[in-house]
């Protein structure tokens, strides 16, 4: 009887929580009219606290954190090892400004990210990190740099981008511009510098008979045109190695990232390399990169790269593009700063993950859970209204269409994946879809009992929004 009091007001308290965060907060890539709606057309999850692959909420009840967080979080919340070490800097050197100043977080997260980053046999390496402190500020870094590179050589006429369909890069009004989603972009698209799309080689739009590697040489094909018609005017293609995550988990054959740096050889264009999402284990691999085999001239790197405790972002660069930036003259320099570069609290953040890869042999350990994700995934394909069940490492998604055809999505007003978001959501499942598309990006400690959560609420989430949709 006490436990049924203290859940009703604990139930009360989450309420109230709700009414208050409502008269102060807005959210984020929110359509607040929703959490607004007193019919709960989006529900808002007042949480206390985080463990391991769980949030709990004000509610009192655990919630399976399937998408960690935007991406974020690698190894659970609250990870000992993480807060220990932020504790420790915290009491050490909380910030200090990085221009013309050194600090060991710093130098040590530099040394240890060069030592692991993706390398190609022959090439020269990737020798230089500049931080920045959110993955939007690491592309408008990367991006920035490629540019000013051959201006400081004289070269005036390679001033543009190759961006891919259906890529995302970030909210900044720079990462928005080389960014394909139109939710996002169509808006802002008049203050938008112009960039140049080239087809995805996504594997979800091979056609008839059609192979994910001959869909992937044909998308490279379609880059080499692209990049011959715009010879001598571009700096830069960016693009998401393995994955397009915020294009609804799309993923593609790794040989078009080997063809991608072919050309951008040929064309002497700098490849950059955007594993802000995939990076650090998400794809099987440390790098999405090494899967081809690839080693970009600019690596963006954020999210996952302080288990997902601290905003940080490291772009890595090789030391001729570095050196493309020492001169006499100050404008030849690279002025880009934000207040927080380099902080040190996240530092030791993210350098306490990155040992945490080799204490827990972390991609090892991944290998086996994926396997199991891929066990749990697979009878999906066989349900109604799957069109599509795609794995690569740690991500998995499932694409929802009517009645599992590739060419009849639901009409987007049917709000399939809002619907699937609140039942998983009332079953303690934070899912959070992309469209019609439901994935399973978990933390890495995720367990067995909690796979079979995962998978029992997204089939029963599934059916669910199909039947209220139908209803509607
Ligand atoms: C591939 C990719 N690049 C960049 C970003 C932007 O990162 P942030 O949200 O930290 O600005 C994201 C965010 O989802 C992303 O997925």
């Amino acid at each position: 009887m006490q436990r049924l009091d203290d859940i009703i007001a604990r139930s009360d308290t989450a309420a109230a929580w709700r009414e208050r965060d409502l008269a102060v907060l807005w959210h984020p890539c929110t359509q607040m009219r929703e959490h607004l709606d007193p019919a709960g057309t989006l529900p808002l999850l007042p949480v206390e606290r985080g463990e391991g692959a769980w949030l709990v909420g004000r509610d009192g009840r655990r919630y399976l954190d399937a998408i960690s967080s935007w991406w974020t979080n690698l190894f659970g919340h609250a990870e000992p090892r993480i807060a220990a070490a932020i504790a420790r800097q915290a009491t050490t050197l909380e910030h200090v400004i990085l221009a013309g100043v050194s600090h060991a977080p710093a130098v040590e997260l530099a040394e240890t990210l060069l030592s692991i980053a993706p390398r190609e046999a022959g090439r020269e390496p990737l020798a230089k990190v500049f931080y920045a402190d959110n993955g939007s500020a690491g592309v408008e870094v990367a991006l920035k740099m490629a540019f000013h590179w051959f201006r400081n050589r004289g070269i005036e006429g390679r001033t543009k981008f190759i961006a891919l369909d259906n890529g995302y890069h970030g909210e900044t009004l720079g990462a928005l511009a080389v960014g394909d989603i139109p939710l996002y972009r169509r808006v802002y698209a008049p203050l938008l510098a112009e960039a140049l799309f080239a087809p995805s080689p996504d594997a979800y739009l091979c056609e008839d008979g059609e192979s994910p590697a001959e869909r992937a040489h044909r998308a490279a094909d379609a880059l080499a045109a692209l990049l011959e018609r715009h010879a001598g005017e571009v700096c830069a293609l960016i693009l998401e190695p393995r994955v397009q995550c915020a294009g609804g988990m799309r993923m593609h054959d790794p040989a078009y990232l080997k063809r991608a740096r072919e050309l951008c050889d040929a064309h002497g264009v700098f490849l950059v390399c955007d594993e802000i999402a995939v990076g650090f284990g998400r794809t099987g691999t440390l790098f999405a990169s090494e899967q081809s085999g690839v080693q970009p001239d600019l690596l963006c790197l954020s999210k996952g790269l302080t288990g997902g405790a601290l905003p940080l972002a490291a772009v890595l660069a090789t030391q001729s593009i570095y050196e493309g930036f020492l001169d006499d003259s100050r404008e030849k320099a690279f002025l880009h700063s934000h207040s927080y570069t380099g902080n040190p609290l996240a530092c030791a953040a993210a350098l306490a993950s990155m040992a945490i890869f080799e204490q827990d042999d972390v991609v090892a350990h991944n290998r086996a859970t994926s396997q199991r994700m891929a066990q749990f995934a697979m009878p999906f394909a066989d349900r109604p209204h799957v069109a599509d069940v795609r794995q690569a490492g740690m991500i998995v998604a499932f694409e929802l269409t009517r009645g599992g055809d590739k060419r009849t999505p639901f009409n987007p007003s049917a709000r399939i994946g809002l619907r699937a978001y609140r039942e998983a959501l009332r079953r303690g499942v934070l899912l959070r879809p992309l469209g019609d598309v439901l994935y399973w990006m978990p933390p890495y400690c995720i367990d067995e009992d909690a796979l079979q959560l995962l998978a029992d609420t997204t089939r029963a989430a599934i059916d669910h929004a199909i039947e209220e949709a139908a209803c509607a």
